[in-house]
């Protein structure tokens, strides 16, 4: 396993590119089986989630290659085979594997996904939305078997705004016959991104980004497609808090303002001063932050929660208390066991933490048990007095391209020990 040693109290200047988004870059890559034409993705993330889809795709021939910063992709020699257990299990997004395969082979086997452990989390809503188009569905070992040979468009309203539900059933719907509307579908703009790439490869989608969208089955297949990767709107943010907590100023570049607004508005409550231009922010921060009264996750536009554990890492030293409640993910708050052996004060009981701020952090030897809660405890490295061993950078690497490296590249003091990238 592989660790960051972070010397503390650097603080960070300069302008740094943000990566492509990951949670965009998932459900296109597993799009691209339901081509037979050649693709080429700019600006894809080189982190550890692409390359166990790559793989995944790989094991279902789809044909894969780096040419420069392009990925070129071919869904030619694709076929629908059972997804191995190994990686469907490191990776969450192999669901999303199951409405391209049946849409464009009418058969699909997943074992049930797995990912950072942050709870309990089901694909009911994927699966009664595939099962709604027509998919017949059923559980075996530990497998999702779907036979989608008499599949057809429908109406679907989700019963929560899943992000990979809502992006499932697009996938599926694309193709079949028939047209589709999915209402009370998640808003995030990784799901425009993937309407768009979905309308490149020759499919007929709109209203994503809405509560509502509609798709004319029947796609048909373009030769050839290319499309560039939106910027990681979680990426910016890790980015802006550990300026936050460091202290200093820098120009993100590569980003859309747009996206982050609700995580804008609670760094300004916290004290930095950011301006943002179309496609760059700058972010100035200097002294304590100030505590934020409350921060809520909540589907986009709301908080994200993949933002909450970085932002509750800079609550830890604010001048005063913030209040921070995760309502999408039951076990998010892990990142809180490691926070109080560095010195934070933090109450926490079921979805709600109450974090006291204290002067400083120190520096001590803590555990990433997922993405973002490794995230947030290289932040409050970054701000500690002393050294940090943050352990388990493997889960750090499923999301941040070398995080340790776009730091340094700021200024930070982060060496890497035992590290796979
Ligand atoms: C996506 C993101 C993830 C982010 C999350 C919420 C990707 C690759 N991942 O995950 O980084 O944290 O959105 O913004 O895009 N749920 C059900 N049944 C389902 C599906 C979801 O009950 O079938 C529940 C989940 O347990 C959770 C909530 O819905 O409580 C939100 O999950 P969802 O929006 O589906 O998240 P993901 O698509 O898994």
């Amino acid at each position: 396993m592989g660790k960051f040693i972070i010397e503390g109290g650097h603080r960070l200047s300069g302008r740094v590119k943000v990566q492509g988004a990951k949670n965009a870059a998932l459900p296109v890559l597993a799009a691209t089986v339901m081509s037979r034409g050649e693709m080429t993705l700019f600006n894809c993330p080189e982190i550890r989630d692409v390359h166990n889809m790559l793989s995944i795709l790989r094991e279902l021939g789809v044909e894969s290659y780096y040419d420069g910063d392009a990925l070129k992709i071919s869904g030619r020699n694709a076929r629908s085979s059972p997804m191995p257990q190994r990686l469907s299990k490191e990776l969450r997004s192999s669901i999303f594997m199951l409405g391209p395969l049946l849409s464009r082979f009418g058969e699909a086997v997943c074992a049930y996904p797995g990912g950072c452990e942050i709870g309990h989390r089901p694909v009911d809503l994927h699966l009664k939305g595939l099962a709604a188009l027509g998919a017949d569905i059923r559980e075996e070992r530990g497998y999702i078997i779907c036979d989608g040979h008499n599949m057809h468009g429908g109406e679907i309203h989700l019963d929560y705004p899943s992000v990979g539900a809502t992006e499932n059933i697009m996938m599926a719907a694309a193709a079949v016959p028939g047209d589709t509307v999915i209402t009370n579908s998640a808003r995030e703009p990784e799901i425009e991104e993937l309407q768009n790439f979905l309308n490149s490869i020759g499919g007929d989608i709109r209203g994503a980004g809405t509560s509502t969208i509609y798709i004319k089955g029947g796609m048909e297949e373009v030769p050839a497609a290319a499309h560039r990767i939106m910027p990681d709107r979680i990426a910016a943010g890790t980015l802006m808090c550990a300026v936050a907590m460091a202290g200093g100023e820098a120009e993100l570049t590569d980003v859309c303002p747009e996206h982050i607004g609700s995580l804008i508005s609670k760094l300004r409550e916290a004290g930095c001063h950011i301006s943002c231009g179309r496609d760059t922010l700058e972010i100035r921060a200097k002294g304590r932050p100030k505590e934020i009264k409350l921060i809520e996750t909540l589907p986009y536009p709301g908080f994200p929660t993949d933002m909450q554990a970085q932002i509750f890492a800079l609550c830890t030293v604010a001048d005063g208390t913030s209040v921070i409640v995760e309502n999408l993910f039951e076990n998010r708050f892990r990142h809180c066991a490691e926070l109080i052996k560095m010195g934070a004060n933090i109450t926490q009981k079921d979805r709600t933490a109450i974090v006291r701020g204290v002067e400083k952090l120190s520096g001590a030897v803590v555990y990433a048990k997922d993405l973002r809660g490794g995230a947030a405890l290289t932040i409050a490295g970054l701000g500690a007095e002393g050294m940090t061993a943050v352990e388990n950078t493997e889960y750090i690497d499923r999301g941040y391209q070398r995080l340790d490296e776009t730091l340094n590249s700021l200024g930070a003091c982060i060496k890497r020990e035992d590290g796979t990238q």
